[in-house]
């Protein structure tokens, strides 16, 4: 079994929602981009000590040779803060693609894409 058997799509999603979200926006000055990863914009996921997201990661995939740059990690305390990070990228023009990875504790880890 590889490593990408144990990431999980929307393909795998029951009622509660798990795949995050990656939208970029516009910087408020150049070389100021967000790339902004959320799960669940549209159903929340549970937010509890028993049940909740763990943490996100964000990486990167370099135009000119596919280097695969990690971007960054989010983690959370349950309860108290969502799973909705933003992370400001200075040369978001480098980056033909972006992968976020967000951990449940009870559902494992899942994974999107969105090409730049
Ligand atoms: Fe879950």
């Amino acid at each position: 079994m590889d490593f990408s058997a144990i990431i999980q799509s929307s393909q795998s999603e029951g009622k509660e929602k798990h795949v995050p979200t990656i939208t970029v926006d516009k910087g408020y000055k150049e070389g100021h981009d967000i790339v902004r990863v959320v799960v669940g914009h549209e159903t929340p996921h549970p937010n509890t000590q028993e049940h909740h997201i763990s943490w996100i990661e964000l990486y990167g995939v370099k135009k000119d040779n596919d280097q695969v740059i990690n971007l960054g990690r989010a983690a959370w305390a349950p309860v108290y803060s969502n799973p909705n990070v933003r992370f400001q990228i200075n040369q978001i023009k480098d980056f033909k693609a972006f992968y976020a990875l967000a951990y449940c504790n009870i559902h494992g880890l899942w994974g999107n894409m969105l090409a730049a």
